[in-house]
């Protein structure tokens, strides 16, 4: 099969208009009073910039990404592994490479009270590696296959979908250096966006070995040496340092270039280029569909032959960040951590942005279901009853709303039904004296007087003949 390479489309001219730059303008001048510590003499104290909080209207939606996430990880036979938050610094360097973004400009360093170098972790791929050699996985049966979520933190310029503190969920197999393995991965993600209802593309290339790449890199440096004037410093400055980076410059002087420049798969030994093809041949026959991405390199120094994102497919225009995923395979990491040789491929998924394509797709999944009882009392010897009666409707499976704090009957029903509740259980004084309960049922306004000590299974019978599937099978 031949390898198809896309030649990517250099972007329009774009000119802007005074108007926009001088909005540009207010914005990094309110971005940078921010940073220098705007609020502080504000008595409220806000957020620090890209930081957020998950509110608990969005946490519906988390909790169909989370659990999606593990079911399908967990159907694929991969075990839960959390790591910290908190690394030595060096680590990072190591691994995701001192002349990367993440490293140079984004990692959040600082000196401990131990007076050592840590960071909070921007990804989690080099601690899965740390682990798998302090914990000596090398020894259990090959690959360990893991999954984690959390947390990470890069301190880049906030915008929409990027922030600086983020949550990844991520895919990790140690052990085999079989294309399978890369292309199992794919699907597994492929099959996370599939059950979301997200349409995603698989963009995918090869970055072969570090020796193949070390003869691309320097054909690739010559490529733009006469043309060095034309680059962005920070173009310039990626050539000099790590040239790879180069490829996924979002200059358009730098993007035109790439139009003609060499391109890292007809670098590839035969070897990789075999890898590679047998990785494209899986995802051909599990119908995965995939776009050759020859400027595909991925911000991280570890990977070595896949790399490989997945890319929300959106409206023309909409230019929020769309990679909501990314990974490759990196066979030389564990041994760079001072391991014995160790093959590796992973990947993970940034959750806002899914969480944020679920959002814009009006995908708004309750955070829990809906109580279908509300508890109204009159007094506190109802309360006290109703305490230990809201107890024994929790054992029995059937979730009851209270509103204790209140005190007037109408502003508890009035509360009841903003609720939607099917059912409401009224206590008053003279109920507690008897030993009895009413029930209302909120729909025909039907009052019936019960034994208080029946109450939990007559609601759960009532529940269980109105709507079926609201009681789950509790006994
Ligand atoms: P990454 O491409 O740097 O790879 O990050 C993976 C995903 O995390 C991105 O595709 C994006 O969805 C999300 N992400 C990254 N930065 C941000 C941000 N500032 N704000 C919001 N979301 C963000 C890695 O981190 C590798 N460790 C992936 C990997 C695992 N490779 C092998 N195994």
């Amino acid at each position: 099969m031949p390898l198809k390479k896309e030649k990517p489309v250099p972007p329009k001219k774009i000119i802007k208009p005074v108007v926009e730059k001088v909005v540009e303008k207010k914005e990094k001048e309110k971005e940078k009073e921010e940073e220098e510590g705007g609020g502080k003499s504000s008595k409220t104290f806000e957020l620090l910039r890209g930081f957020r909080d998950i509110l608990p209207e969005e946490q519906g939606r988390w909790n169909l990404v989370r659990d999606t996430v593990r079911s399908i990880a967990e159907s694929y036979s991969f075990d839960r592994i959390d790591l910290p938050i908190l690394e030595r610094s060096d680590l990072f360097q190591k691994t995701v490479g001192k002349a990367t973004d993440i490293v140079e400009k984004e990692m959040y360093v600082f000196t401990d009270p131990s007076n050592r170098s840590v960071a909070l972790r921007p990804e989690a791929t080099a601690s899965a590696a740390r682990a798998y050699i302090s914990h000596g996985m090398l020894d259990r049966p090959q690959p360990v296959k893991m999954w984690y979520v959390g947390p990470m933190f890069r301190h880049d310029r906030p915008q929409a979908g990027r922030y600086r503190q983020f949550y990844q969920a991520g895919f990790e197999s140690f052990g085999v250096d079989e294309p399978i393995v890369d292309a199992q991965l794919i699907v597994l993600g492929a099959q996370i966006f599939r059950e979301l209802g997200l349409d995603i593309k698989v963009e995918i290339n090869s970055i072969g070995t570090p020796e193949c790449r070390q003869a691309y890199l320097a054909e690739l440096s010559s490529y733009f040496r006469p043309h060095r004037n034309k680059l962005s410093e920070d173009d310039k400055r990626r050539l000099q340092k790590n040239p790879l980076r180069i490829l996924d410059s979002k200059e358009e002087a730098t993007l035109e270039l790439l139009q003609e420049a060499p391109q890292i798969l007809d670098w590839l030994d035969d070897k990789s280029k075999e890898h590679f093809m047998k990785v494209l041949e899986f995802l051909e026959e599990v119908e995965i569909p995939y776009v050759l991405n020859p400027h595909l390199v991925r911000g991280l120094d570890y990977y070595t032959h896949t790399v490989f994102e997945f890319v929300l497919v959106q409206d023309e225009g909409d230019k929020s960040q769309s990679a909501l995923g990314g990974g490759g395979r990196y066979d030389g990491l564990i041994q760079l951590l001072g391991g014995r040789p160790t093959p590796g491929c992973g990947f993970a998924l940034g959750l806002e942005r899914i969480v944020r394509a679920l959002d814009a797709k009006g995908v708004n999944p309750p955070e829990r279901s809906k109580p279908s009882v509300f508890f109204a009392q009159l007094g506190d010897a109802a309360r006290r009853v109703g305490l230990k009666l809201f107890e024994e409707f929790r054992r029995a499976g059937v979730p009851v709303v209270e509103a204790f704090g209140k005190s007037a009957l109408k502003g508890q029903l009035e509360a009841a039904n903003k609720l939607g509740v099917q059912l409401t259980l009224i206590l008053g004084q003279k109920e507690v004296l008897d030993g009895t309960i009413i029930i209302r049922d909120m729909e025909s306004g039907a009052q019936e007087i019960m034994d208080v000590k029946k109450v939990v299974q007559i609601v759960k019978k009532k529940l269980h003949t109105d709507h079926p599937s609201d009681v789950p099978a509790v006994e």
